[in-house]
């Protein structure tokens, strides 16, 4: 069990001799200490995890595309001050949906040229935030570009303008997830954007590159291909009948991990880049087109598998056919099974390679019968007390968290060289109720 889950947890992820037997540990720190220390549910993030990631971005776009290019931080995935402090670190940009991500990218002190800023419906808000803080801003419609025109009379000056658009295609994924289709709410068709850049050249808007996104977490990279051709068609069209080339084309992020051992070996990040690259270079050579700088927008690859979830054990309950782990966290911390029917696995942090017993179900304290995190998961036999650390959990899970039943969202600890850091603190009973007031009468 240990061998199958462990290509599951962050890279460093090893077991230490402990009084209390073999233990996991993750960048040098023992997570029962952790446990101890900060309490659970807990969020770990292992930085020897993500800077493996990021390499391997790096190093695949050097070995594949021969022009410029670059990666953005997809930031909904993970959106904390550190995190901020860590794209910065690694020279990626990173993306910010709305005002509230920006304030975010500003407390970790990022420049403009740092920031790109996505979003389907800015509001005002969000757009002079964009403007004033924002090297980049991702157009979704036609509304939202004539908006920008009309911030550019107010003597404002716009960042470069990159129109997202949609190749009628998505990914291979659960639906929720999928954005590249022709009826997806996310983006300009082909047509609207080829007069957006008319309309852009006219009014002299900064108009200077294409996005699109199919979708995320897929694992087959083939519809990314029809992505590309669709916007190269459309490049052609547009330097034929206006002389307008972008300097800029992102096709998006969304390449899958495996948070499950069915689903291991971990997708190579070499063969989606490869794949692009590749479509890029023959889809501009065959059209004449010069190669423009390609930028990726990874969020989920780049953290996912250096977080990992603790909880711990409260209750056993045997039911006519389920033996019924019940944790601390759940549904309030990991939305994911519940919203897509997401798979997780599990590792008991104290002698994690002990026999199986045979299937469990993880299941938390909220209030609905659909808060179970894991279903059907060989596990051993545990005792009410013990901890649990779920791999696969640093992506899309402490930002869509939720308060519901009164959930406290969990502390985040950062792991590197044997050091622990709390970059996130657990809320408190009086973080629920910082924002109410009280009715204005009596009792
Ligand atoms: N670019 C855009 C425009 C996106 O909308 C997304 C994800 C990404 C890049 C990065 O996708 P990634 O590489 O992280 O898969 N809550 C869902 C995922 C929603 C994805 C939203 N957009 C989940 O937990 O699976």
């Amino acid at each position: 069990m240990l061998a199958t889950r462990l290509p599951l947890f962050p890279l460093t992820t090893e077991l230490a001799a402990t009084p209390a037997g073999p233990t996991l540990t993750i960048g040098g720190c023992d997570l029962a200490a952790l446990a101890q220390q900060f309490g659970t549910p807990l969020y770990l993030y292992d930085q020897a995890t993500m800077d493996a990631a990021a390499t391997s971005y790096r190093e695949a776009l050097a070995r594949h595309y021969p022009s410029e290019t670059g990666v953005t931080f997809a930031g909904k995935a993970l959106m904390l001050t550190a995190a901020a402090q860590w794209v910065q670190r690694q020279g990626f940009l990173l993306d910010c949906t709305g005002a509230g991500e920006l304030h975010i990218a500003a407390t970790a002190d990022l420049a403009s040229h740092q920031i790109l800023v996505h979003g389907v419906n800015k509001s005002d808000e969000d757009l002079a935030a964009a403007v004033a803080q924002a090297g980049v801003i991702v157009v979704d419609n036609p509304t939202e570009l004539a908006r920008l025109a009309q911030i550019a009379t107010q003597g404002r000056t716009l960042p470069e303008l990159w129109l997202r658009v949609r190749p009628g295609v998505a990914v291979e994924t659960h639906a929720y997830r999928q954005t590249g289709q022709h009826d997806s709410k996310f983006g300009f068709s082909t047509e609207e954007a080829i007069s957006a850049v008319a309309m852009a050249q006219a009014q002299g808007l900064p108009v200077t590159g294409f996005h699109f996104h199919q979708g995320s977490q897929f694992f087959d990279p083939t519809p990314i291909g029809p992505g590309i051709d669709t916007v190269l068609e459309l490049v052609q069209t547009l330097y034929q009948q206006h002389g307008w080339l972008p300097t800029t084309i992102s096709p998006g992020g969304g390449w899958g991990v495996a948070y499950h051992e069915d689903e291991l070996p971990q997708p190579a990040v070499d063969e989606y880049i490869a794949f692009i690259a590749k479509r890029m270079i023959e889809g501009c050579h065959q059209r004449g087109l010069p190669l423009p700088r390609l930028q990726v927008e990874p969020g989920r690859s780049l953290v996912a598998r250096a977080g990992v979830a603790l909880y711990r054990v409260g209750a056993i309950k045997e039911t006519p056919s389920r033996r019924w782990l019940l944790i601390d966290g759940g549904m309030a911390d990991n939305p994911r099974p519940a919203l897509y029917g997401a798979r997780y696995s599990a590792l008991p942090v104290t002698d994690p390679d002990r026999a199986i017993l045979g299937p469990a179900w993880l299941a938390g304290p909220y209030c609905e019968s659909g808060d179970v995190l894991i279903e059907d998961l060989p596990l051993p036999e545990i005792a009410a007390g013990e901890l649990l650390a779920v791999p696969a959990s640093g992506a899309y899970h402490i930002n869509m968290g939720s308060n519901y039943n009164g959930a406290r969202k969990p502390a985040v600890v950062w792991l590197r060289d044997g050091v622990a850091h709390l970059v996130q603190r657990r809320e408190t009973v009086s973080d629920l109720t910082r924002r109410d007031l009280p009715l204005p009468f009596g009792a």
